[in-house]
């Protein structure tokens, strides 16, 4: 299935890819803290629904440790935000292709990935931040050691609930309409654009 899952959705994650500016050299502060909130608005619903979704129906899938919203609190925290004005960040309206469990198990394939490439991005902000005052970085580091293990355990978690090929459109579509909606959504964010805040 992940085989099947990274195939199918590669031309969109060239796309995602290219609407993440993290690794630009001029990125500031402020650009910075502008992506954490727009993966903020995208993230905050996606993972409302994936809850809503998912939670206590997949044996092994670790769901509530994988939660990113609270990492990207813990960020914008330290870039200034406070419970107010978290509460006003714009939200993607939600993503209407969470409508059954291979859906949602696709759409968790894009964040679980995401926290894969979350790494290269990490090492890249750590140098070019150094010395700054910008927090940890804790989206991006997301499980720290155990990024490797907890995407295995993904996988593995995947592969128990879907053993049939026949789900197999149903979560490679979940995970299509979710990097499109990141695209999109990061599109409209315009993330060089300055902060709200
Ligand atoms: C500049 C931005 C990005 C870079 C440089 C990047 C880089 C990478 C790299 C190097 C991997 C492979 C890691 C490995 O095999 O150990 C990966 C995997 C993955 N990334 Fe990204 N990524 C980026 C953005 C994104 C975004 C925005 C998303 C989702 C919205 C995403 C979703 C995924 C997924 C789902 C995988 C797993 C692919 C598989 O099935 O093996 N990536 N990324």
């Amino acid at each position: 299935m992940l085989q099947t899952l990274k195939a199918e959705t590669r031309p969109h994650h060239e796309r995602a890819e290219r609407v993440v500016r993290l690794l630009s050299p001029d990125l500031t502060p402020s650009g910075y803290r502008r992506h954490l909130e727009a993966l903020h608005g995208l993230y905050a619903p996606v993972e409302a629904s994936l809850a809503a979704c998912l939670e206590g129906r997949i044996p092994g899938l670790r769901l509530a440790e994988r939660w990113k919203v609270p990492l990207l609190e813990e960020d914008l925290r330290a870039l200034g935000h406070d419970d107010a004005s978290l509460a006003c960040l714009p939200r993607h309206p939600g993503l209407p292709c969470l409508s059954g469990v291979p859906e949602a198990l696709g759409a968790l394939y894009v964040l679980e990935g995401a926290t894969l490439g979350g790494q290269l991005i990490l090492r890249h902000l750590t140098r070019h931040f150094a010395g700054a005052a910008v927090g940890g970085f804790a989206f991006f580091r997301a499980y720290g050691e155990a990024v490797g293990p907890m995407w295995k355990a993904f996988g593995e978690a995947l592969t128990r609930a879907c053993p049939e090929p026949a789900l197999a459109p149903r979560v490679v579509r979940g995970a299509q309409d979710t990097f499109e909606a990141f695209e999109a959504w990061l599109r409209e964010a315009h993330v060089d654009a300055p902060s709200r805040l």
